[in-house]
């Protein structure tokens, strides 16, 4: 299996799954509606809803009964970049190589945008769970799931704890605790996610749930060692922001070295959980240490 083409062709699917999901309700008001657009086809790299298809693939599911969440997960994700760059958050100006999403339209336009990619996100899982010859208990754990990893517990609480962090020490302790929840959860709900709707046994989501738990962790632990060593070019981002908001980030509890280490072992960790799956499971395999190594190469 090629990654970048199994990637292009995910991409791609998603992309058309979200134009399609998002004209199916009555359009937005003009300027809501091209700032939604905006950042939801910006260039992400749909690592979330790609996870999901994946994990829904390795217990032999096929990619059009998770397509919905998938795309959900991807709305809530780009919501949570808009508000994350807003000046009261992060306060950044670029994103994905572009201005951030306050910056073309306006921090009003912007916090709205976020809520109705949040909200609308919620609407199409509803909408797939009513479909006909849908599984609506699984369709019902899948969003429950979503809400769990989205919500205060999750990615929400954990952007509250990172926004307090910027004022407290950086041990490891709360760090994990950070990320975990404002990176890590949302990437594990997008492979339980899978699992819950592609019929998983309790077992085979067990251990999907360990391979989510370490590649959301290594995700943010990765985001964080590019911060500092990825570049603008790379990353699309301004880099060297965490260091200037005094942001709780592993290179800063840990030291760099220490670091790269530990993204590896969560690498480990995750294709470890996968051992027992057959070659279902390669995209995810492959997702693992493409996650990992775009920020710490293999011979490092
Ligand atoms: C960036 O996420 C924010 C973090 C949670 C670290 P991604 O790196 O997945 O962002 P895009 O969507 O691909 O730009
Ligand atoms: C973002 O973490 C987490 C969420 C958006 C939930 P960061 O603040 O490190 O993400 P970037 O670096 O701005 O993409
Ligand atoms: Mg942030
Ligand atoms: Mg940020
Ligand atoms: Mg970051």
């Amino acid at each position: 299996m090629k990654l970048e083409q199994y990637l292009e062709r995910r991409c791609a699917l998603i992309d058309r799954t979200l134009q399609q999901l998002l004209a199916d309700h009555e359009a937005p008001p003009k300027n809501l509606g091209k700032a939604m657009h905006y950042s939801l086809f910006s260039g992400g790299k749909r690592i979330r809803p790609i996870l999901a298809l994946a994990s829904g693939e390795a217990v032999g599911a096929r990619p059009q009964r998770i397509l919905p969440f998938a795309c959900a997960l991807e709305m809530i994700h780009s919501y949570s970049l808009v508000h994350d760059d807003l000046p009261a958050m992060d306060d950044d100006d670029l994103r994905r190589g572009k201005p951030t999403n306050h910056v073309v339209f306006g921090e009003a336009m912007a916090i709205l945008a976020g809520d109705g990619l949040l909200t609308e996100a919620f609407r199409i899982m509803a909408q797939a769970a009513l479909k006909r010859g849908q599984d609506r208990t699984a369709a019902l754990q899948a969003i429950w799931e979503v809400a769990a990893g989205a919500g205060m517990a999750g990615m929400v609480g954990g952007q509250v704890a990172d926004i307090e962090a910027e004022h407290q020490k950086p041990t490891r302790k709360r760090v994990e605790y950070i990320h975990t929840r404002k990176t890590g959860a949302l990437l594990r709900a997008s492979v339980r996610v899978g699992a819950r709707v592609g019929g998983a046994s309790a077992k085979q989501y067990a251990r999907l749930d360990r391979y989510g738990t370490a590649v959301g962790l290594a995700f943010q632990v990765t985001d964080d060692i590019l911060d500092i060593e990825g570049g603008t070019a790379k990353t699309g981002k301004r880099v060297g922001r965490d260091a200037e908001l005094n942001k709780a980030t592993y290179p800063v509890a840990l030291g760099m070295k220490k670091t790269k280490r530990y993204a590896r072992e969560l690498l480990d960790e995750a294709l470890t959980a996968l051992q027992a799956f057959s070659p279902k499971a390669e995209p995810l395999r492959q997702l693992a240490r493409f996650v990992v190594e775009r920020a710490v190469p293999s011979e490092t």
